[in-house]
């Protein structure tokens, strides 16, 4: 059997009718159809006010969709589009009294936290994972969301081959790795597969991936965000129901004024900063064990106490960890008596401490106005 085009999707698409009764391929409405490996991913553009008449054409799209032989899942978003273009986004903060469903956690999910950096290549994924497998170093079940869907690392950090399974063609499972749950974007995509999705159809791929995976029972959930502070980032922080962020940069003042934005876009949304770690803090030499503070080392430090947000730890630049980590033997699981893994722990409990701390009112959960 010939694998399956956009072209087989798009022709079972046409029996699928719009609410005013054209076939759904006529509409105008359709993004790009990606089809990789026996499953299919596009999303719907309909005016922000016709989302609920919509939703039933989603759904039929969907199942249209599975309907071709060799498709064994679709993932259909239906995308909101101001007249003036980009997402629609709700008001930040705004009172959920009378508006759209708020998000929640995934049951039985209990926190969801966000591991950020104003800027990529500072150890944003390295950090995420550590502090996952330090979290469940101290007893707790943990999940890993890879959300950079620019470059999802988690499947390579963590050693994760092969394809999550579908139950029923509408939930997936997650996969494991080191006692983690995890769900990647690049578990379902081809590495090469070019990232034709518009930004936001990637928002409900998301959004899915938080609802439409079997996650379990969950202490923590982490997510390892996309790097930056734009409207990708604003709108995931907003759709994501999150306990808190963790920021992660590097000493130099450069990635520090990138991660004081990090910290005010969490704001904005009323998201709670857990702290900062600063990664590649100093340099301990492997020859001679003299240490040099390459990136001026205590900028972070520095910069949490200016902000008045915790600092969580220092986390040096070393070999064994650019390689453990790139290699998918991260340190916090293959060291764990370590001085890398404990430096991991410490910042996990420091962490967990604020979660559990219940002194914390429960925030209200930011909403979602674009049910996908
Ligand atoms: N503390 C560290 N010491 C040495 N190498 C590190 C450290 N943290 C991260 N790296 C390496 O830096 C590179 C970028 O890290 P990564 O976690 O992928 O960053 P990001 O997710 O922010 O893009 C990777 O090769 C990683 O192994
Ligand atoms: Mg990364």
């Amino acid at each position: 059997m010939a694998s399956p085009t956009k072209e087989h999707v798009l022709e079972r698409l046409a029996d699928v009718k719009a609410p005013d009764g054209r076939p759904l391929p006529a509409t105008g409405t359709l993004s790009d159809i990606v089809v990789s490996d026996g499953k299919a991913f596009f999303s719907i553009g309909v005016d922000a006010g016709a989302v609920r008449s919509w939703e039933p054409v989603r759904k039929a799209a969907e199942i249209a969709a599975r309907s071709v032989p060799g498709i064994s899942s679709a993932m259909v978003a239906l995308t909101a589009e101001r007249a003036g273009g980009g997402p629609v986004r709700p008001p930040a903060a705004a009172p959920a009294a009378g508006g759209p469903r708020p998000a929640r956690a995934p049951e039985g999910v209990k926190s969801i936290i966000a591991v950020a950096s104003g800027k990529g290549g500072v150890g944003k994924s390295t950090t995420a994972v550590n502090l996952a497998l330090g979290l469940a170093s101290l007893g707790l079940r943990i999940g890993v969301l890879d959300a950079d869907i620019y470059g999802p690392s988690v499947p390579r950090l963590l050693a994760i081959k092969g394809r999550p399974q579908s139950i029923g063609g509408t939930r997936l499972k997650p996969m494991t790795g080191y006692g983690l749950q995890v769900m990647s974007i690049g578990f379902l995509i081809e590495e090469e597969t070019p990232m034709i999705w518009r930004g936001p159809m990637v928002m409900s791929a998301l959004t899915q991936m938080l609802r439409e995976v079997e996650w379990g029972e969950l202490d923590v959930m982490v997510v390892d965000m996309p790097p930056g502070t734009g409207d990708a980032q604003l709108t995931l922080a907003q759709q994501v129901p999150l306990a808190g962020a963790v920021i992660v940069s590097t000493p130099q003042d450069l990635a520090l004024i990138d991660a004081r934005r990090g910290i005010a876009m969490f704001r904005r949304v009323n998201v709670p900063i857990l702290g900062i770690v600063e990664n590649m803090s100093y340099f301990l030499c492997p020859h001679c064990g003299a240490r040099s503070d390459i990136f001026a080392h205590g900028g972070a430090r520095h910069e949490a106490a200016r902000l008045g947000v915790p600092f969580l730890g220092e986390v040096p630049l070393d070999m064994a960890i650019r390689e453990t980590s790139d290699a998918g033997r991260p340190v916090a699981a293959t060291a764990p008596d370590g001085a890398h893994a404990g430096i991991y722990r410490d910042i996990a409990s420091k962490v967990y401490a604020q979660l559990s701390g219940g002194d914390r009112p429960g925030r209200p959960a930011p909403r979602i106005v674009i049910e996908a």
